[in-house]
């Protein structure tokens, strides 16, 4: 087992990661101080991995509460239905919640645990690949509302992450690469040698290679957390974990957040953002080309959706632009391993980009 710790003072928190840990009664005993405990999960993984986690806490008071499936359940909605299962089981200050699940139960569950009673002791234990590399670490927390997603929500981190390396085993093929997505992300942004690692174990991680994963899984949460205590809120450094997200929200906004899933989306954005750095002359077209393979051997559909267009693509990026005083930014690729925040791209440029994207069949 591997623990890596995300330094935040006080509110400092390991991530353990490694292969059964959802058997090992130790760690998660250690965690859990609290006579009260919630687990919350979803109607897919309960069945695989509920009964699990339950044999270790036998001494608490544990209640269960299982959600439907889906991003749907990100919503205010079912953070009542977690606020009204503690009070009615009159659940103190004291308890801990734990999130068993993908990023949706994970973001759920971070929020309701910041909310209830001002604020309360959390446990990520997750289960998707995304979740165990990105959303369970760095304390965002949130719920979608109508009108934009992860629109409510807090900064709030867990006490502990336990990411299972073999809970990735029953995770349907399409999920795993998404996950893979956000691990590339990670060898671009700052960590040339994990890219590099990366290009020669890509295959084994798509056969699901338990110490592949295991490695892979530990690299990203090491430059996550880094960049985390650096920047928890992000008002600086923290923004470069978005590279290609704005060009991904926005063909995830384009497709109504229906038939492509995040880290797919985001695939495409991550070769968007090396087209665009090649345009303003960071990367030449062989670091884009290795870029584009291994998105491809990752088993992410870097082509274009039909759905998806010029104006859609265009409108949807305003948004961002909005969000930041009419400024939009952009996080660029210097060199693998070199992330640049940038503003003020030419438009000429960015359809440029967007065209090469959208003529990929
Ligand atoms: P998800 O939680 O919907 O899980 C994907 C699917 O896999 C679901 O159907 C789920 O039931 C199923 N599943 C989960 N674990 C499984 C397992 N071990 N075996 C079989 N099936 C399993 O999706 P996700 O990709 O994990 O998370 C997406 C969410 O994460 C989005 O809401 C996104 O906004 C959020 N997110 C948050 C952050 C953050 O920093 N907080 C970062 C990235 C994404
Ligand atoms: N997923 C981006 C972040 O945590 O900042």
């Amino acid at each position: 087992m591997k623990t890596i710790n995300v330094e935040l003072g006080d509110r400092s928190y390991p991530i353990y990661i490694g292969q059964k840990l959802l058997s090992d009664k130790s760690i998660i005993k250690k965690h859990v101080t609290s006579k009260q405990v919630l687990i919350i999960t979803n109607e897919v993984i309960a069945p695989y991995y509920l009964d699990l986690l339950l044999s270790n806490l036998s001494d608490k008071q544990v209640e269960t509460l299982i959600l439907p499936d889906g991003e749907k359940t990100k919503s205010l909605e079912h953070l009542n239905i977690i606020i009204s299962r503690l009070l009615k089981n009159k659940f103190s200050r004291t308890c801990t919640l734990i999130a068993l699940g993908g990023g949706v139960v994970g973001d759920l569950t971070g929020f309701a645990a910041a909310c209830y009673q001002r604020g309360v002791k959390f446990i990520q234990v997750p289960t998707t690949l995304l979740a165990q590399v990105d959303s369970s670490v760095g304390g965002k927390t949130a719920v979608n509302h109508p009108l934009g997603k992860n629109m409510i929500g807090a900064f709030y981190q867990p006490i502990s992450v336990i990411a299972d390396t073999s809970v990735i085993s029953t995770l349907p093929g399409r999920e795993l690469s998404a996950g893979l997505a956000e691990v590339i992300k990670y060898g671009l942004i700052r960590d040339k040698k994990f890219f590099e690692w990366l290009q020669k174990n890509i295959s084994k991680l798509i056969n699901r290679d338990e110490a592949a994963l295991a490695y892979a899984i530990e690299r990203s949460c090491i430059n996550k957390a880094e960049v985390v205590a650096e920047d928890e809120t992000e008002s600086g450094v923290r923004a470069i974990l978005n590279l290609g997200h704005t060009f991904g929200h926005a063909i995830e906004t384009a497709l109504e957040y229906k038939e492509w899933l995040h880290g797919e989306a985001i695939g495409c954005g991550l070769l968007m953002a090396a087209d665009l750095s090649y345009r303003l002359g960071y990367l030449n077209e062989a670091t884009v080309a290795t870029i584009e393979s291994i998105l491809m051997e990752a088993g992410l559909p870097v082509k274009n959706h039909p759905r998806v267009t010029m104006q859609k693509m265009l409108e949807n990026m305003k948004v961002d632009k909005k969000a930041k005083d009419g400024v939009l930014y952009f996080i660029l690729l210097e060199s693998i391993g070199k992330a640049v925040i940038t503003a003020d791209i030419k438009t000429e440029m960015l359809e440029e980009t967007i065209n090469k994207y959208l003529s990929r069949g």
